[in-house]
């Protein structure tokens, strides 16, 4: 059994680019969540119309590392979809967003706390961990609490450094002892 996939959904290309980091560290499979009609209206709606297919066998993996946008207070629901669709074939998942919510904002209505904890909610034992990368931790300290910067930013190899990186180095740290851990039991 591979140890490893990180199956992602993207809008604008951040969570891409995060998903993309994770497989190389990690060096394990990659796949993107392809919605039926990929809406976007539909998914601030909270309207779901479905997923195509993993290409990938889901069953074949120790860990998940799903990895996907917050928006408006919500899990996605072509990530809410793939979990749904897959849930009798997931051993663990990770949760990982690069998302508006900064650290200060976390526990907000629109925070990714908030949105953490509903998924705890939904898989319970199944979900491992889920880890949040702020987007605005990109941006100048002056900048990392106004709302328009932070919808504007992207994730590029030129601004994924000092406090971005830290987090996620640590987030890939943990991952691989938990998983190390967690096998040896
Ligand atoms: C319409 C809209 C609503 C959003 N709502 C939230 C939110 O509720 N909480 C949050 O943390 N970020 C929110 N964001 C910010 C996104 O999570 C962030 O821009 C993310 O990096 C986009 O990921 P993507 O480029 O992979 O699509 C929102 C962004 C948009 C465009």
């Amino acid at each position: 059994m591979k140890k490893f996939i990180v199956v992602y959904y993207s809008r604008t290309g951040n969570n891409e680019y995060l998903a993309k980091k994770i497989a190389s560290q990690l060096d394990c499979d990659i796949e993107k969540i392809m919605p039926r009609v990929n809406s976007f209206i539909f998914f601030l709606l909270n309207i779901s119309l479905g997923i195509k297919k993993i290409k990938h066998d889901v069953a074949g993996y120790e860990n998940i590392i799903l990895c996907g946008p917050i928006m408006m207070g919500r899990f996605l629901s072509p990530l809410h979809d793939f979990y749904k669709k897959y849930k009798k074939s997931i051993k663990k998942l990770y949760f990982v967003t690069c998302c508006g919510s900064g650290f200060k904002v976390k526990d907000d209505k629109f925070g990714h706390a908030t949105v953490f904890k509903y998924i705890k909610g939904l898989m319970g034992e199944k979900l491992a961990h889920c880890e949040a990368l702020p987007v605005g931790l990109t941006l100048p300290a002056e900048k990392q609490d106004d709302g328009d910067a932070i919808m504007k930013a992207r994730l590029s190899d030129e601004n994924f450094k000092d406090e971005i990186e830290q987090h996620f180095n640590q987030f890939i740290e943990q991952l691989k002892r938990e998983t190390k851990k967690r096998n040896k039991k």
